[in-house]
């Protein structure tokens, strides 16, 4: 089929320009959106006028028909189209000749791969927020039903603090759910119709952009015609998005990757999620959360390609943009997959609670809790500290936690030790005595399951 744009040209494309110009192996992802954007346009043509009504029927009808095709695998393009938007127009020319060269009336390429662009990231958004909802559902659930559970909590992994497994789940409930604040943010600006800007200035010809807005449902106009070819800025927005959520991600799955290791032993991994090795039969290796580590790599490098690909483009539109897809695409498959898994993994996750009491033992845990009990009984807090750590020293050198000591012993690093300091030695007990809003107390830490669970479940 000879190319849409043939008319100034006197000798063919070198097949190998040809191969490099084509996007349709990739850009077809865009075909629905493609289809729905020209049905609108079609729709506001016939509506001002600019094509007749019989013209714009026939253009529904056969726009309608190459979606039921797509939309049944019956995908009807030829491998020599340029890109989505050329295919499918000279499919419809195929099936309803003549009123098809009437669709391209004024509308570019550039408005047109913008607007499909814009309709199709708005439901990526909308598809990857609701997984994100998925996976804080999932933790939530844990969190509950693990209620209760106190594991060191770590800094500089090292054991730090006691805190409950139910407090450690919901931190990436609050990470996740900004995460989705954040799409639902950039979706606000994406939602804006760029069609109708022509090639770069507008048209001379009476469309109506708002009956195209309204049409494909867009919140608003792109205001400036050149703005709206020629930027991605919501391309950028929602990779960036994207990336911070998968490096969320990859941190919960480090952590899991942690606990669920022979050298921890604080959770198992369930067999439907593990793998083995081919020369190792012990190995139950955690695939599952190494891949969403390793996956975020893509996500983040996606949004690294879509900034160098626009930072030194002239205005307006320049083929250079071509290459936003392939990344988008990829990072939005990508985190789509990832966060299904995860949503379905969390559950079968399970904690062995005789190894977390084990964790809590080592590691001087409650060294804090006895610096913060002399500072109720009126010492400043940096004498408590040195006193709590001179007793850790005691505690170390003789083999023994801070529980093994004597009151005497406890007496000679400071004197307003009393025998009701042992009941705070326990580190399991710990999460009982946090008082500060947002801590891992139990009190606190219910209600905000109760929370998230009752804004989860709307
Ligand atoms: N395939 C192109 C893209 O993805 C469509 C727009 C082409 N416009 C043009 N004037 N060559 O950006």
């Amino acid at each position: 089929m000879a190319k849409l744009w043939k008319g100034r040209f006197k000798a063919a494309t070198h097949p190998v320009m040809e191969k490099i110009n084509q996007s349709l192996p990739f850009d077809r992802e865009l075909v629905e959106e493609d289809i729905r954007g020209s049905m609108a346009h079609a729709g506001m043509l016939a509506h001002v006028g600019l094509l007749a009504r019989k013209d714009g029927r026939e253009i529904a009808k056969g726009l309608k028909s190459i979606l039921a095709d797509v939309r049944a695998g019956k995908v009807p393009f030829r491998p020599d189209d340029e890109d989505v938007h050329m295919a499918v127009e000279a499919e419809l020319t195929r099936r309803i000749g003549e009123p098809a060269k009437k669709l391209h009336t004024a509308r570019s390429r550039n408005d047109q791969v913008a607007t499909d662009l814009r309709l199709w990231t708005r439901a990526a958004q909308d598809r990857i927020s609701g997984r994100l909802r998925g996976v804080m559902r999932a933790l939530v659930q844990v969190a509950k039903r693990e209620r209760g559970l106190v594991i060191p909590g770590f800094t500089h992994l090292q054991r730090a603090q006691p805190v409950l497994l139910a407090h450690h789940l919901l931190a990436y409930v609050e990470m996740f759910s900004r995460d989705r604040d954040r799409l639902r943010d950039c979706r606000a600006r994406t939602n804006r119709l760029p069609l109708g800007s022509g090639a770069l200035a507008g048209t001379t010809l009476p469309i109506d952009r708002e009956y195209v807005r309204r049409e494909l449902g867009f919140d608003g106009l792109c205001d400036n015609s050149m703005d709206a070819v020629s930027d991605r800025d919501f391309v950028v927005e929602t990779l960036s998005c994207l990336a911070l959520a998968a490096v969320h991600v990859s941190r919960l799955a480090e952590d899991v990757i942690l606990w669920t290791s022979s050298e921890w032993g604080l959770a198992k991994l369930d067999d439907a999620w593990s793998t083995g090795s081919s020369i190792m039969p012990q190995k139950r290796n955690p695939d599952l959360l190494e891949l969403a580590r390793g996956k975020s790599a893509r996500v983040i490098g996606s949004l690294a390609t879509l900034l160098v690909l626009l930072k030194g483009l002239p205005m307006a539109y320049n083929k250079d943009l071509q290459e936003d897809k392939e990344p988008l695409f990829d990072a939005v498959r990508t985190i789509d997959i990832v966060l299904e898994s995860l949503a379905l993994f969390i559950p079968t996750l399970r904690f062995d609670r005789s190894a977390a009491a084990g964790m809590l033992k080592d590691g001087f845990l409650d060294a804090t809790v006895l610096a913060e009990y002399l500072v109720e009984r009126g010492l400043p807090f940096r004498s408590a500290h040195e006193a709590s750590g001179k007793l850790v020293r005691v505690a170390e050198d003789g083999g023994r936690r801070l529980s093994d000591l004597t009151l005497d012993e406890m007496l000679a690093a400071s004197s307003l030790f009393r025998e009701d300091v042992f009941h705070r030695l326990d580190p399991a007990r710990t999460p009982g005595s946090y008082v500060s809003a947002g801590g891992s107390g139990a009190r606190d830490v219910d209600r905000a399951v109760a929370r998230w669970e009752k804004r989860l479940s709307k």
